[in-house]
């Protein structure tokens, strides 16, 4: 079997959430034929894991198996150096069932408070995962680093962008035009890897 990944393949993007499906087949920049796990009624795994890495191996592995397709997964989120790391995989769960990133925020602040750190260097992952169904996985890693700052600023992210600051700039990831963010994001960073690994 060649680790490699032709374009025109059909792939499933390990997914329930419609926009990321539609995000991921984006960054593939339409070179494959890209179906949801949602669209194939799979089962949503549980993410066990302690690490990025290691829940898109267990998303990406899942899909792969019970689609009969090779599948591509990511997970992501932000590590706070005062907070050890956390929200890091828990990042989605921080902002409870009304998906609410102000509360997310909020909490990341008072957690903050609470160290009594000024400790405020912190980074964005995003793994993906590329599983072969009953066959191997391939996994990489894409970072950003930078700094928070309270109160966020810019409406033009998602999540967490409004109190990320990335090394070097002096804009929030929500003040940022979008290109701008994906040329340094975790994501982008990721899939770069991603194609080195496989295209
Ligand atoms: P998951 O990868 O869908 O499990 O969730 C990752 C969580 O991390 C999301 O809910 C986002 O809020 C957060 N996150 C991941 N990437 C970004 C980003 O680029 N900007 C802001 N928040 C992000």
């Amino acid at each position: 079997m060649s680790l490699s990944l032709e374009p025109g393949l059909r792939l499933v993007a390990a997914t329930h959430n419609p926009g990321k499906a539609r995000e991921l087949a984006a960054l593939l920049e339409g070179r494959f034929d890209v179906v949801s796990a949602a669209a194939l009624n799979l089962a949503e795994p549980e993410e066990p894991e302690t690490t990025f890495v290691g829940n898109a191996i267990v998303k990406a592995r899942a899909a792969a198996d019970a689609s009969g397709l090779i599948a591509l997964a990511d997970d992501s989120g932000l590590c706070v150096a005062g907070l050890d790391g956390a929200p890091g995989i828990y990042s989605a769960r921080w902002a409870g069932p009304n998906k609410d990133f102000s509360h997310a925020i909020n909490l990341v602040e008072a957690r903050l408070a609470d160290t009594e750190s000024d400790d405020i260097r912190a980074w964005f992952v995003c793994a993906l995962a590329v599983a072969w169904p009953k066959g191997p996985v391939v996994a990489v890693e894409g970072r950003v680093d930078g700094s928070l700052t309270f109160p966020g600023r810019g409406k033009l992210g998602f999540g967490y962008d409004p109190i990320f600051i990335p090394e070097g700039g002096s804009l929030t990831f929500g003040e940022m035009d979008p290109l701008a963010k994906d040329a340094i994001s975790h994501r982008a960073r990721a899939f770069a890897a991603l194609k080195a690994a496989l295209f």
